[in-house]
């Protein structure tokens, strides 16, 4: 057995659930819990165990990795129907033959990185159990859902309270779509607000049945406004089964709302149509590696220009070589160190930077321990056109005027000859790309959006020749912030209104400003 004292909280995914929560999930199923046998996959300091006996169940099961903790369990509840199991529950649902009526709790969260060679190849083995393969476990809640089907009696209930990212990342699709095809009734609940408070990541619940009085249709999206309330919800709506959504979030629009989205964006090509995007430099120390003008003159070390926060560039469409220049004399850091030969080759003052580098033991860190030397950063090439993968309200490509190359906040994107960098700039400010930045995106904590390069490579562009005039006007019109609503306005009547009606025009906006209402609640 684990002694939880040596491993810290990524590795072992403690967050315990609030007190409140806990009460009001047990409180919601209530009706189901008299004569249940009831499992807790993971139970921690036992919250739900409490307000799980006062309804009365048949038998509770609680699984745990530590012993300690399972010690403090069977020393604090004194009940013959509670059974503590000291074990890693990959293990136990690999084993076990019991079958509960109700599994309830919250799993861990530990990502890939962290999970132990040991729990993996089980939870691989898991995997095994079920015909759909192609779910992929990049967090251990993965297994544990998986797991908990696997326990379930016929008509059971599973309730998680799982990490919001369940709702939205790719890695979970596969596992999504398999749980709409496993249960009669799915629910989702999201917050208001937030609900752990120690950590960055929002939750959601998930609570699935197969009850045979339920047979839905469609998923049930709630969203309340804390965990004092989740059965008054603040807004609702469905997920049709049958028209699966990439992300569960999406579900703040209507069926009819997504088929609209998606059937304009079917018109238009791809940002992948137009070229070639790559990510851009990994350095491995942004603040050692990056530096600004005078530490270059000072050290006489080779560079190349570069941009590492989303910040430096601005509100611009067009970001021209005065921008940079302006940048180099603010004196912030926007040379990347070039260095590939041996140290003596170098400056004494360079030589003195890279031996406190070493000193520091940056040189045995992760990802300087591959470069050759270990200052050497492999450049990636710079694009024609910049995404910045993250924004608050408004997404970022940008027109390399400069001809920088940037860090990886940012995609590089090269156009084929075919395609000018100035119209493919300007014509994704129209309200049909901006509307699926949204839909494709996710977000966390804090509300800012991210897209992964599939995300960005399949927004859809609706591209056409754009005259300078446009362009600057387009570039002035964002550099002095003017209103989302006047920027998509006029891309929109360059770009749009060929292919889009008025009418239509004004629901993706609405589409959009749903969604973005959800993010920046
Ligand atoms: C997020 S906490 C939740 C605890 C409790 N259920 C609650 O809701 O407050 C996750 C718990 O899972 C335990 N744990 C981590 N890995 C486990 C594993 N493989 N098998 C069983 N328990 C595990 C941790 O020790 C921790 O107590």
């Amino acid at each position: 057995m684990k002694k939880v004292n040596n491993l810290n909280k990524k590795e072992i995914g403690e967050y315990y659930t609030p007190k409140n929560l806990a009460i009001n999930m047990v409180k919601k199923i209530r009706d189901d819990i008299s004569n249940s046998d009831i499992l807790e996959p993971s139970v921690g300091d036992g919250i739900f165990l409490e307000p799980l006996m006062q309804y009365n169940p048949k038998s509770i099961d609680c699984v745990e990795l530590f012993q300690k903790k399972c010690d403090f369990i069977t020393n604090q509840y004194n009940s013959d129907k509670l059974n503590v199991i000291c074990s890693d529950f990959i293990d136990y649902s690999l084993n076990c033959k019991k079958k509960y009526d109700i599994i309830i709790g919250n799993p861990p969260y530990i990502k890939k990185s962290n999970i132990n060679e040991d729990v993996m190849t089980k939870s691989k083995k898991l995997l095994e159990c079920f015909s759909n393969s192609n779910i992929k476990i990049e967090n251990i809640w993965v297994s544990f859902i998986l797991g908990s089907v696997k326990l379930l009696k016929k008509n059971g209930s599973i309730y998680f309270v799982l990490p919001f990212e369940f709702l939205q990342v790719c890695y979970s699709e596969e596992l999504r779509l398999f749980l709409e095809k496993k249960f009669n009734k799915i629910e989702i609940t999201v917050f208001n607000k937030k609900v752990f408070p120690l950590i960055e990541q929002d939750v959601c619940l998930l609570y699935m049945t197969n009850d045979e009085k339920f047979n839905k249709e469609y998923i049930e999206y709630k969203v309340v406004e804390d965990e004092n309330n989740i059965e008054n919800f603040a807004y609702e709506s469905k997920i049709m089964k049958n028209k699966p959504l990439k992300k569960w979030t999406n579900s703040i629009i209507s069926d009819e709302e997504t088929e609209l989205i998606k059937h304009k964006s079917d018109i238009f090509m791809k940002i992948s149509d137009f070229g070639y995007t790559s990510p851009g430099i990994v350095t491995g120390n942004n603040s050692y590696f990056i530096k600004n003008n005078e530490f270059i003159k000072a050290t006489n070390a080779e560079c190349i220009p570069i941009i590492s926060k989303s910040i430096l560039i601005g509100n611009k469409v067009i970001f021209s070589k005065d921008d940079f220049n302006e940048l180099i004399a603010n004196n912030k850091d926007v040379f990347l160190l070039k260095l590939s030969q041996q140290k003596q080759n170098y400056s004494k003052e360079l030589i003195e930077f890279l031996e406190a580098g070493e000193q520091k033991k940056l040189n045995e860190t992760y990802k300087c321990k591959t470069h050759k030397p270990w200052y050497n950063v492999p450049i990636i090439k710079k694009g024609d056109v910049l995404f910045f993968k993250r924004y608050h309200l408004i997404p970022k490509l940008v027109i390399n005027d400069a001809d920088i190359y940037t860090t990886d906040i940012s995609y590089n994107i090269r156009l084929e000859d075919k395609y000018d960098k100035k119209s493919f700039c300007f014509c994704f400010y129209n309200s049909l790309t901006l509307v699926m930045t949204e839909y494709c995106g996710r977000f966390y904590g804090g509300g800012v959006c991210e897209l992964i390069p599939s995300e960005f490579k399949e927004l859809p562009l609706p591209y056409q020749q754009i005259s300078d005039t446009d362009l600057n006007k387009l570039d002035r019109m964002i550099r002095n912030n003017e209103r989302v609503e006047n920027i998509t306005d006029f891309v929109d009547s360059r770009v749009l209104k060929k292919f889009i009606s008025e009418e239509e025009i004004k629901i993706i906006k609405e589409i959009r400003n749903k969604l973005i209402g959800r993010r920046l609640k």
